[in-house]
């Protein structure tokens, strides 16, 4: 389970967070974020394309992690298992998450804001995290401060990431990659702008 979320957390340090507006948006957004260089992609429950959109990616772009975000219950969670999901998000933690996360394939990242929640998920042995909502949960400031009883923790800050802080999240040694929605800006993926994201991920890449 550790190893899985870890390649994950190490394949790329950006990870775009996507919400499909229309079936149809997803196989060229998600081509352009690869094609900047994207090697994971989190796709969220939050309209109903996210689940026919993981079935329809992990076979179109193979050479990519394909995940579900957003993840809020069991349910969901079998659900994105089924649609083939690699890796499962989710924005924060239930005991019943945390243990079915240890049972499935599927390797979870569970979403913490507190220390309380953290060891809620530590005690069970889950040592990545994503950290949401980062910036508004005291962003860097936190993270370093998890750092002290929890040294051997690493994060995935999403919430509040903007390419021009997410260099300075990526600096801290608990961090292995950040997320956020600044890589599929709403108004390119509703003039189906792809060139627009391709450049906004290389760009956010280069300023790594
Ligand atoms: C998430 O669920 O990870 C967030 O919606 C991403 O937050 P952002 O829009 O601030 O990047």
């Amino acid at each position: 389970h550790r190893d899985r979320v870890r390649a994950v957390l190490s394949a790329s340090p950006l990870v775009p967070v996507i919400t499909l507006n229309h079936p149809d948006e997803a196989l060229p957004l998600c081509r352009a974020l690869v094609e900047g260089g994207v090697r994971v992609l989190e796709i969220t429950l939050r309209t109903p394309h996210g689940l026919p959109a993981i079935r329809q990616l992990r076979e179109a772009l193979p050479e990519v992690w394909v995940g579900a975000g957003t993840v809020t219950g069991v349910e969901q969670y079998r659900a994105v298992e089924a649609a083939g999901a690699q890796f499962v998000v989710t924005p924060g933690v239930t005991g019943a998450i945390l243990e079915f996360g240890l049972t499935s394939e599927v390797p979870l990242l569970p979403g913490i804001a507190t220390v309380s929640e953290l060891m809620m998920g530590y005690a069970l042995g889950y040592r990545e995290f994503k950290f949401f909502p980062a910036a508004v949960s005291g962003g860097i400031a936190a993270l370093n401060a998890f750092a002290g009883p929890f040294g051997d923790v690493t994060f995935c800050p999403t919430g509040g990431v903007r390419r021009n802080t997410a260099k300075d999240y990526l600096a801290l040694p608990n961090v292995a990659a950040v997320g956020g929605t600044w890589l599929t800006p709403k108004e390119a993926v509703a003039a189906k702008n792809w060139g627009a994201i391709t450049e906004e991920v290389r760009g956010s890449l280069q300023d790594l």
